[in-house]
């Protein structure tokens, strides 16, 4: 049973945005209110915390947004909030206010700041898995990934197409700072021949020799998803690779941040609702500090301080998967 009442929730998005945040920045707007509570929105992530910008939200505060990427809260990543200093004048600023409840939408690292935040000054925090990375362990899938992909997805076909059409390789940088996620998923969707992520070391004359036996068998079209945290990177690849094969025509195809952008895909939009929903549950039962995960399609709830600690693992069986389909 709850240890408090939780009346007055503010809410925040931080870190690198994710689509999908607005579905759930709705979720818990909407729920809050049903169930009695007021809702404030916390502008900026931490920053606003700190500076005060926050607003009393309504049920239509969060009207025609389940649609939209980006974040209405906006998001920031904030170096102040890891003082002691700062976290405490944010926590001057619920007070003022009453907000005796938080609901953080962001990555691991938000969710550090809400357990340090949690543990000095006594207000309940619940995480929701804001990233397109996918890097947070305790639950299948966080908000935003699944729209990453398939954008990744849609630009990597294009690509495919003029590759194609002057049988190039071509060395395409998905997103994904310590996480293989997005060029595992991308890659494999795509048929891509290689996929290179930060969890495995990559082997340059492996690459060279599987592309010599498909050239040795007339398969001159190719393609390579890396992520952007690999050890290499996509330009640095391309060098060293023009180097050891100059015959190759290779071309280099950086994402970027067009996947942070667009409209959330209805699997995004779902579970952002979901976990939004599931966020302000919490609060009412007193079941604070977690982060809410799904597995299995079902609701987990893991401690803020299990999510910093762990990193998704990728299997052997993946990279398999991988090489036999896209011999
Ligand atoms: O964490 C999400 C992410 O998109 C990473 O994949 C990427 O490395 C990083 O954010 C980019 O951050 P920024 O938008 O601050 O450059």
């Amino acid at each position: 049973m709850a240890e408090k009442k939780v009346t007055k929730i503010g809410v925040l998005t931080s870190g690198g945005d994710a689509p999908g945040m607005n579905a759930a920045i709705r979720a818990v707007v909407r729920t809050g209110i049903y169930n009695g509570m007021e809702v404030y929105g916390i502008l900026r992530g931490y920053s606003g915390m700190i500076d005060g910008d926050i607003f009393k939200m309504e049920s239509k505060s969060v009207a025609n947004i389940i649609q939209r990427g980006g974040t209405i809260l906006k998001t920031a990543r904030c170096k102040e909030f890891f003082t002691y200093e700062g976290r405490e004048k944010a926590y001057s600023n619920l007070k003022k206010l009453g907000i005796n409840g938080l609901v953080i939408i962001g990555g691991d690292g938000s969710f550090r700041g809400a357990q340090i935040f949690s543990n000095e000054f006594d207000i309940p925090c619940i995480g929701l898995p804001g990233t397109i990375d996918k890097d947070i362990a305790g639950t299948d899938f966080t908000i935003g990934f699944d729209t990453a992909v398939n954008t990744a997805v849609e630009a990597i076909d294009k690509v495919r197409d003029t590759a194609d059409a002057h049988d190039r390789l071509f060395i395409i940088e998905v997103m994904g700072r310590d996480s293989g996620y997005i060029a595992l998923h991308s890659g494999i969707a795509t048929g891509a021949e290689n996929i290179l992520i930060p969890e495995r070391r990559t082997d340059i004359e492996d690459i060279i020799n599987a592309l010599a036996e498909k050239q040795g068998r007339k398969k001159l079209v190719n393609i390579i998803v890396v992520a952007e945290g690999e050890e290499f990177g996509a330009t640095e690849l391309s060098k060293i690779m023009t180097e050891r094969m100059p015959e190759q025509e290779i071309r280099v195809c950086i994402l970027g941040h067009i996947q942070r952008g667009g409209a959330p895909t209805c699997f995004d939009r779902l579970i952002a609702s979901r976990m939004g929903y599931a966020a302000v549950e919490c609060l009412m039962e007193g079941r604070f500090n977690v982060f809410v995960g799904i597995v299995n399609n079902r609701m987990h709830y893991i401690p803020l301080d299990e999510a910093v600690k762990k990193k998704q693992k990728i299997g052997e069986d993946w990279m398999k998967i991988v090489k036999i389909l896209s011999s």
